[in-house]
């Protein structure tokens, strides 16, 4: 059965982590996301940030740093072709398209920026500096600033800034709202109420898209899971929020199992 045309539908998924040379179990997973996208039909997509890894931009000096940019620009360029790929699997033309950055694409790429301002010349500031855009990689898309909330109805989405184990205690504390957000690569959710807005209100991340398992891991033990998430906007401004685990290329949803192998 069709949704009601007043319910808008967001897809949502975090933490591509993409790299410029193997991205088998992104590939993977996304192939599952298009083929709910393609039933669904969403209004929105929503990335979360962490779509580039970004390692390449953190692991040279500004001295020669455009070693590091090379790299990066090679995820950014993969990131746009996959993200373009998940979008038009939509086959919305209405589609919106909206970007949080994270702290891999967008803190990263701030602190680069930072140093090469105050050390290089301005030519390679500036090439860097565009080089590293992400509008020119995600097309048509609303890019919000790391760490800044982007609003749908009452749930409010962006990257996620805490670690520790109650992260989602701590955003929910700290700003106050519903949230969703990545960054943890994992499942979990708190709903907390403050003694001047004694509403209530949740913050709930969602897993990665990404490896679970990359190199600089090592086979270390950690609650990195795959999934994405589902939140449907009623005409009375109000979520309903539905996080998805993808379990051995499997999930059920829509009243359907999807499977890749
Ligand atoms: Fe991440
Ligand atoms: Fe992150």
């Amino acid at each position: 059965m069709d949704r009601p045309k007043e319910v808008k539908l967001a897809l949502v998924t975090a933490d591509w982590h993409v790299k410029k040379d193997n991205n088998k179990v992104l590939l993977k997973n996304l192939k599952l996301v298009s083929m709910i996208a393609k039933d669904l039909k969403p209004d929105l997509m929503v990335g979360l940030g962490d779509f580039p890894d970004c390692e390449g931009i953190s692991r040279f000096s500004v001295q020669n740093i455009e070693y590091g940019v090379e790299d990066t620009v090679k995820e950014w360029i993969i990131v746009g072709d996959l993200w373009e790929d998940l979008c038009n699997s939509c086959d919305n033309k209405d589609l919106e398209r909206h970007f949080c950055l994270g702290n891999h694409d967008g803190e990263r790429a701030d602190k680069v920026l930072y140093k090469l301002k105050k050390s290089s010349s301005a030519f390679l500031y500036n090439a860097i500096n565009d080089a590293l855009t992400p509008s020119k990689y995600l097309l048509n898309t609303k890019i919000y600033e790391h760490l800044d909330v982007f609003k749908f109805g009452d749930l409010g989405f962006f990257h996620g800034e805490h670690h520790g184990s109650s992260h989602p205690k701590k955003h929910a504390d700290e700003y106050g709202m519903n949230l969703m957000y990545g960054h943890l690569h994992t499942s979990a959710s708190s709903t907390v109420v403050t003694k001047v807005n004694k509403t209530p209100h949740t913050a709930i991340t969602i897993p990665c898209l990404g490896d679970v398992n990359p190199f600089y891991m090592k086979n270390r033990s950690s609650a990195w899971i795959n999934g994405f998430a589902l939140v449907y906007l009623l005409p009375n401004q109000k979520t309903q929020s539905f996080v998805y685990q993808i379990k051995n290329g499997t999930v059920f949803c829509n009243n359907k199992i999807y499977k890749i192998q």
